[in-house]
C-alpha cells in the first residue's frame, strides 16, 4: 500500500518558486507515495494560549500530521533562515504539549533559492527545529535547489535531463527512507 506524505511548501508567495519545485518532486516521486499539502497560509500566529482549545485550520494541520507517514519540507530561505510562516506552522504541529506531531516521523528537506547558496543555510536551521521536534530525518542525499527559470514550466514540468534525474533519485531516496523508518517505528 502506498505511504502518505504531507508536504509543506514554506512560501506564500503567488510565484513561488518552491510551489514550482513541489510539483516537480511529486510528479518526479516513486509511484506509491501519495500527497497532500499541509497549508500553512491561513493559520494564526501560535500562542500557547490555543492549547486547551485549537482553532480549525490548526486542528486541520494536526489531523493531517496525524493521517500522513511522512512529512517533506520545501523551502525558501528568508534572511538565512526559515520563513516565519513555516515556523509558525512547525510550531502549531509540535503542540500541546506532550502532542507533538512530528515525533518520530520520517522528515525530508529541501528547498530552492534564486541565489546560489540554494537555501542550505535554512535548511540547516530546519533540521536543528526538527531535530528538537524528534523527526526522522533523511540526513542524505541533501538537496541545495539554485533555481534556474528556464529547467521548470509552471506546472513543475522539468525540461533538463539532469536536474530531473537528481529530482527523482532525491524523491526514491526519500521513499527508502520512510520504508526504513516505518520498519522500525510504524506509525499505525
Ligand atoms: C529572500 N531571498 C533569499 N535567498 C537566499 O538565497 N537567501 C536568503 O537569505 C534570502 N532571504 C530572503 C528574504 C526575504 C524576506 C525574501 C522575500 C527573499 C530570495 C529568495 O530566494 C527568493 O525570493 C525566492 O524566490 C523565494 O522562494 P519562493 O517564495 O519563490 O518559493
Amino acid at each position: 500500500s502506498a505511504y502518505q506524505v504531507g508536504y509543506f511548501v514554506g512560501s506564500l508567495s503567488s510565484t513561488s518558486i518552491n510551489r514550482t519545485l513541489s510539483k516537480a518532486l511529486i510528479a518526479l516521486a516513486p509511484d506509491d507515495l501519495e500527497f497532500t499539502e499541509l497549508p500553512i497560509g491561513n493559520l494564526p500566529l501560535y500562542s500557547p494560549d490555543y492549547d486547551d482549545d485549537y482553532p480549525p485550520e490548526a486542528q486541520a494541520l494536526k489531523d493531517t500530521l496525524a493521517s500522513c507517514d511522512a512529512v517533506l519540507f520545501i523551502t525558501p530561505e528568508y534572511n538565512r533562515s526559515i520563513p516565519g510562516a513555516l515556523k509558525n506552522a512547525i510550531d502549531w504541529a509540535s503542540r500541546p504539549w506532550g502532542q507533538n506531531s512530528f515525533d518520530h516521523m520520517p522528515a525530508a528537506v529541501i528547498g530552492a533559492s534564486i541565489g546560489q547558496i540554494g537555501t542550505a543555510v535554512a535548511q540547516q536551521s530546519l533540521r536543528g527545529v526538527l531535530t528538537f521536534c524528534n523527526a526522522r530525518q533523511m540526513t542524505a542525499p541533501e538537496a541545495y535547489i539554485y533555481f534556474k527559470p528556464e529547467v521548470y514550466t509552471d506546472s513543475g514540468e522539468v525540461t533538463d535531463e539532469d536536474t530531473a534525474a537528481f529530482l527523482r533519485d532525491f524523491m526514491a531516496e526519500f521513499r527508502t527512507h520512510v520504508e526504513r523508518v516505518l520498519t522500525v517505528l510504524p506509525r499505525h
